[in-house]
């Protein structure tokens, strides 16, 4: 358990090489070219189930001071988002994305709750349900793929449960990297898949806020019945603008973070 804000980072970034050693690899290599890797934000997937939702994922950072500063729709991908900052320039941003089960089809209802019935009010209570993983016992793989082909949002959080979805680096901090152009060219070199959805770099300049990530590496996952491949975490870069008075643009950009959602998709 933790027992600080950075604790809580070291626990969560842990968790996160631990699913996709890769991380780690990426995340040297831009330190071997001398940069320090300030994060932006870490980002976290629920359900909007009432014993789960944003809130549930938000109490520990709430304790050390985040407030909610920004909320986020996407119709297609029938999630919403809330992102949470603290006074502290320095501490990453936090951005907790929710799937409207309301919206989705009565399997994906059935399924979810299946899951979230196994849950006990102690765990989500725990100062450690943020990092929990999953809280219940695997699916079958053909139940996962059928939930990846209506939401691969809701497949994903499936096998994965409560973790980091992605960190975030933030490029304006990086001594050897301007953008993500010249980033990303640098990754794809050391043989890295960059999401190419939308394109490879998100937004512009005009948003204030460009954006790219890597692909989710294929990692074994232990199904009820077998193990197999699927999608787990990936790396996020984000360079910020600054806004008329100066300061850097702190939001989110909907349209550049829907296209960021897929790389958990199967490439
Ligand atoms: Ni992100």
């Amino acid at each position: 358990m933790h027992s600080s804000l950075n604790e809580l980072y070291q626990k969560l970034w842990e968790q996160y090489t631990q699913t996709s050693p890769e991380i780690q690899l990426i995340h040297d290599s831009i330190v071997n070219k001398g940069n320090t890797i300030v994060n932006d934000h870490i980002a976290f997937r629920t359900f909007n189930h009432k014993n789960l939702g944003i809130k549930n994922i938000a109490a520990p950072f709430i304790k050390y001071g985040y407030k909610e500063v920004g909320q986020y729709n996407f119709e297609n991908k029938k999630l919403s988002a809330v992102h949470f900052e603290t006074n502290n320039a320095c501490d990453p941003k936090v951005f907790i994305s929710e799937l409207q089960l309301e919206k989705c089809s009565e399997f994906l209802t059935k399924t979810v709750n299946s899951l979230v019935d196994q849950i006990t009010d102690e765990q989500v209570k725990a100062p450690q349900f943020c990092y929990s993983g999953p809280l219940w016992e695997p699916l079958t793989y053909s139940t996962y793929a059928q939930l990846y082909e209506e939401s691969e949002y809701a497949a994903w959080l499936s096998a994965f449960g409560f973790c980091a979805n992605h960190f975030t680096v933030l490029i304006n901090e990086l001594k050897e990297f301007s953008d993500n152009n010249d980033l990303n060219t640098f990754l794809k070199s050391k043989g890295f898949k960059i999401n190419s959805s939308g394109g490879e770099v998100k937004g512009t300049k005009k948003d204030f806020l460009e954006q790219s990530s890597t692909m989710a590496k294929m990692t074994p996952v232990k199904f009820r019945d077998q193990i197999k491949n699927v999608p787990s975490v990936y790396y996020e870069f984000a360079k910020r603008y600054p806004l008329k008075d100066g300061s850097l643009f702190q939001g989110f950009v909907a349209s550049s973070a829907d296209k960021i959602f897929e790389s958990t998709n199967k490439s």
